[in-house]
């Protein structure tokens, strides 16, 4: 225990002196961004990087381009490390000088981070293990591609990683998010529910278009929506119990071409998010009660729900773990507990399986705001990195030993 130690007070030292290293990664990554289930080019960046450590085996072709490295350092606990490595549609405005150079893509949500950050802990760790002072166990890092969006078959990237078993003999996974809205050196944890369920909608309201003049004769799909629209709205503040956590949102509305024609569909977009399973199934059958009103109309309906990733829970003994390592390698960092929003993660899926958690590593500045996660102006304050793998490759250096 005590070289154990010795080794958590010097991983600071040592993840800073990877600090340029961390940061060209990130650049690069982040100039060649790509979309969910295309990081052709970022995958095989990712094992040329892997392929120059010591003792990691590489698995490649995972969920399409995703990568699992291998540890194997005798018998022990075996654990997981993830993190996401897809970009967004979005046309970067930042304007620094290694933004995106691919129009519409841009790394919006950090992952260009999360995946230097990984790099940087398999490389600490595999020193570790080089040198002999790795604790006994098996770590797989998970450079998983296609957070952020599915599949023709509706899913992301982590339930392909679950389907292929890779998960399997897996006791604990953890894993980092850049947090935009806190400053660089603080953290962000929260135990239990912590982000949502997705769970994406769209409502055809069926009726019998006409001329507009002579309304009587037609029935309004318009005219029904706007009763459906009044009973979608009021689902969470009126159906769901009120210490629950939801919401129920519209992001788009269509039907109709001329002002003085009734259409005969109108079709409502939208998403349901929530904390809890209870509170999801609640709201997904709401809809279905408020859908069916378009009948007292003399419409009909038609409903499909994509159901997405369920919410993020994360385990409170790795939270305390994440806490613990995040004192004892900085004793004056700011640690905040609070649930981290409506988004949603599809790191869920790993954690509604086996023990895992999620923490929030402040990304921002001391005198400036910072921009959202998916703005086309997010920016990540790279001093964040260092940390990221010191916290990293310590809690999971303590996940091993115990
Ligand atoms: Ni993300």
């Amino acid at each position: 225990m005590e070289r154990l130690s010795g080794n958590e007070q010097n991983l600071k030292k040592r993840a800073a002196g990877i600090k340029e290293s961390l940061i060209g990664w990130r650049r690069h990554l982040h100039q060649f961004p790509e979309l969910s289930f295309q990081e052709e080019e970022t995958s095989a960046f990712i094992a040329t990087c892997l392929e120059q450590l010591h003792g990691i085996e590489i698995q490649k072709g995972i969920a399409g381009h995703g990568i699992i490295a291998v540890l194997r350092n005798g018998d022990g606990p075996v654990i997981a490390l993830r993190a996401d490595m897809d970009a967004l549609p979005i046309q970067e405005s930042t304007g620094l000088p290694f933004a995106s150079k691919r129009d519409g893509v841009m790394h919006a949500c950090g992952h260009d981070a999360h995946t230097a950050i990984l790099l940087g802990v398999a490389r600490l760790l595999a020193e570790d293990y080089q040198s002999g002072v790795l604790p006994n166990g098996t770590i797989k890092f998970l450079f998983q591609p296609a957070e952020e969006d599915t599949d023709e078959f509706g899913l992301t990237g982590a339930p392909y990683f679950l389907q292929a078993g890779v998960l399997d003999d897996v006791e604990a996974a953890l894993a980092l998010h850049m947090c935009p809205w806190r400053k660089t050196g603080e953290l962000q944890v929260h135990s239990g529910p912590s982000m949502a369920s997705v769970d994406n909608f769209k409502l055809t309201i069926k009726g019998d278009g006409g001329h507009a003049g002579y309304p009587h004769q037609t029935i309004d799909p318009i005219w029904i929506a706007t009763h459906v629209l009044q009973g979608i709205y009021g689902l969470t503040g009126r159906r769901v119990d009120p210490l629950g956590v939801a919401a129920l949102s519209v992001g788009g509305i269509n039907g109709g071409t001329a002002l003085n024609v009734i259409p005969d569909q109108v079709t409502i977009k939208g998403t349901v998010r929530a904390y809890t399973e209870k509170v999801r199934q609640q709201l997904i059958e709401e809809l279905e009660a408020v859908a069916a009103t378009a009948r007292l109309f003399g419409g009909s309906y038609q409903l499909t729900i994509e159901k997405g990733e369920p919410a993020l829970v994360n385990d409170p003994a790795l939270v305390a773990l994440y806490k613990e390592t995040a004192r004892s390698l900085f004793p004056a960092m700011g640690i905040y507990e609070a649930p981290f929003g409506m988004g949603g993660e599809d790191f869920s899926h790993i954690a509604e399986k086996l023990p895992a958690a999620m923490a929030f590593l402040g990304c921002g500045w001391e005198d400036q705001d910072s921009h959202p996660l998916h703005s086309p102006l997010f920016e990540v304050n790279e001093e964040v990195l260092p940390i990221g793998v010191a916290l990293l490759t310590g809690a999971a250096r303590r996940l091993l030993q115990q």
